[in-house]
Formats: structure tokens, C-alpha cells, sequence
């Protein structure tokens, strides 16, 4: 199992999502502003091949475009706005490459757990994409990342490009057999969702020796009760609140 190091104990989901526009670099510097250490975004292609960060596979929710992420181009997408949807002193803001991404992350000093979020079809490639990009881009001196999918062949290429960036295994709810996936995968971390997280299964991914990254925490009682279980990261949108609520 690769090993995980200095994970923090908040991560803004999608930036700090709940109060700029998810997946932009406003969302990325606003979760800075509030004090978060690392971000999650999601990742996939556009239609020239190029790792781009929006979670949605269609534009309509968060950006005035319309149809399908993967049949643009990236100067199309980067047309696009992403901000204005959220509020009017956001707009002009753009669809991040992963470029553009790493590089804002970098100039911080963040951290960050990319989930590969391949259309249908584009599993493998995305994740060797925007893997390769990140082993090219990201400087070793900074936290190293965390790689999650839902997607199993999207881990299983992730491991192919680069074996020593650890991996999560993302799910919605915890699947009798996880341990076998993960331990096919080499997953250094289970990312279950927290609505049906148990404590008995908390324990049991603790002491199986993964590292605990759960979602979508944005209440400070259930961040308090999973961080008792062991979770030893919470993503959540409100990154200054959950901390502030718990002390953090
Ligand atoms: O990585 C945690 C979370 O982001 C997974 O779900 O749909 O918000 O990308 P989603
Ligand atoms: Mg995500």
C-alpha cells in the first residue's frame, strides 16, 4: 500500500464550494482565504483531449454553455463563464485547465485530491492525462496529492502512470468487498460518502491501515462524530465554518 503523508483534516470540496463558484480558481482561493490546506476537484477531458476541472458532464449548472463537456474543445470551454451562475461578482470567472489549476495550487503552497471524473468511455484516458500532467507539473517540495475515482479502471490506470501517487477509492456507500478492491488497486485511502459511513465501518477501513477521507461534511456535530471514528480528512464546501465549528 502506498503511503499517505500530512493529510489535513478539512478539504474544501470543490474549492470552497459553498461560497464561490465549485470548480474555479475563485472557489480554490476562496478555500485558501478560509484556511483550507488542500482542495478536491473533479477532472475530465475536453473534446481535443485536454484535463479540465468541472464536475457536471453537461455545462448547463454551472457555466452558460450548453451540451456536453466532452464535445468541446478547450478554447471552447475556456469561453465559456463559470462564475456568473453563482453570483454576479463572479462572473468572468473560467472552466480551469488542470494546467491552470496545479499552478494556482502551487503558488499557495496547497495540497489537493484530484478525482478523476471520466465521461463514459474516457476512464483510462483521463486519468492517464491529467496524471501525467500532474507528474510533469506539480513540484516535489509540495504536499503530495491524493488520486480518487468512483471509477475503477480510472485508479487502475492511475497506478499504471505513476504507482507511487496514493489512491482513494471512492464510493457512495462502502461495498461488501471493498478491501479487495482496494487492495487490487494498492489504494492507500477509502473515500466513502458520510451519509451511510457506519462507525463499525470507519473502524474497520482504520484498521485495515487506509487513511479515512469521507463526504460531504458540512455539519459540525457529524464532523466531530466522524472524526471520533478516525476519518482522518473531511471534505466538505464550508471549509472556515467546519473548522471554526470544530476547533480545527
Ligand atoms: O471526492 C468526493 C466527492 O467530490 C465525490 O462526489 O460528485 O461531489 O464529485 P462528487
Ligand atoms: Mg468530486
Amino acid at each position: 500500500m502506498s503511503t499517505v503523508i500530512d493529510l489535513p483534516r478539512i478539504i474544501a470540496h470543490r474549492g470552497a464550494k459553498a461560497n464561490a463558484p465549485e470548480n474555479t480558481i475563485a472557489a480554490f482561493r476562496r478555500a485558501h482565504e478560509e484556511g483550507a490546506r488542500w482542495v478536491e476537484f473533479d477532472v475530465q477531458l475536453s473534446a481535443d483531449g485536454q484535463p479540465v476541472v468541472i464536475h457536471d458532464h453537461t455545462l448547463e449548472r454551472t457555466t452558460n454553455g450548453r451540451g456536453e463537456v466532452r464535445a468541446k474543445t478547450l478554447a471552447e470551454l475556456q469561453a465559456l463563464d463559470a462564475g456568473a451562475w453563482f453570483g454576479r461578482s463572479f462572473a468572468g470567472e473560467r472552466i480551469p485547465s488542470l494546467a491552470e489549476t496545479l499552478e494556482f495550487l502551487a503558488s499557495r503552497g496547497m495540497g489537493f485530491n484530484l478525482e478523476v471524473k471520466p465521461c463514459a468511455g474516457r476512464e483510462r484516458e483521463t486519468a492517464e492525462i491529467a496524471l501525467e500532467l500532474v507528474k510533469r507539473r506539480w513540484p516535489s517540495g509540495l504536499p503530495t496529492p491524493i488520486i480518487s475515482s468512483f471509477k475503477l479502471d480510472s485508479l487502475a490506470a492511475a497506478r499504471d502512470v505513476d504507482p507511487g501517487l496514493p489512491r482513494g477509492y471512492l464510493v457512495d456507500k462502502l461495498p461488501p468487498d471493498w478491501r479487495a478492491t482496494a487492495e487490487r488497486l494498492d489504494c492507500a485511502a477509502i473515500h466513502p460518502g458520510m451519509r451511510r459511513l457506519t462507525r463499525d465501518q470507519a473502524r474497520e477501513i482504520k484498521s485495515a491501515g487506509y487513511a479515512l477521507l469521507t463526504w460531504t461534511v458540512n455539519d459540525v456535530g457529524r464532523g466531530r462524530d466522524l472524526l471520533a471514528w478516525g476519518a482522518d480528512s473531511l471534505i466538505t464546501d464550508a471549509p472556515g465554518d467546519i473548522a471554526a465549528g470544530l476547533a480545527l
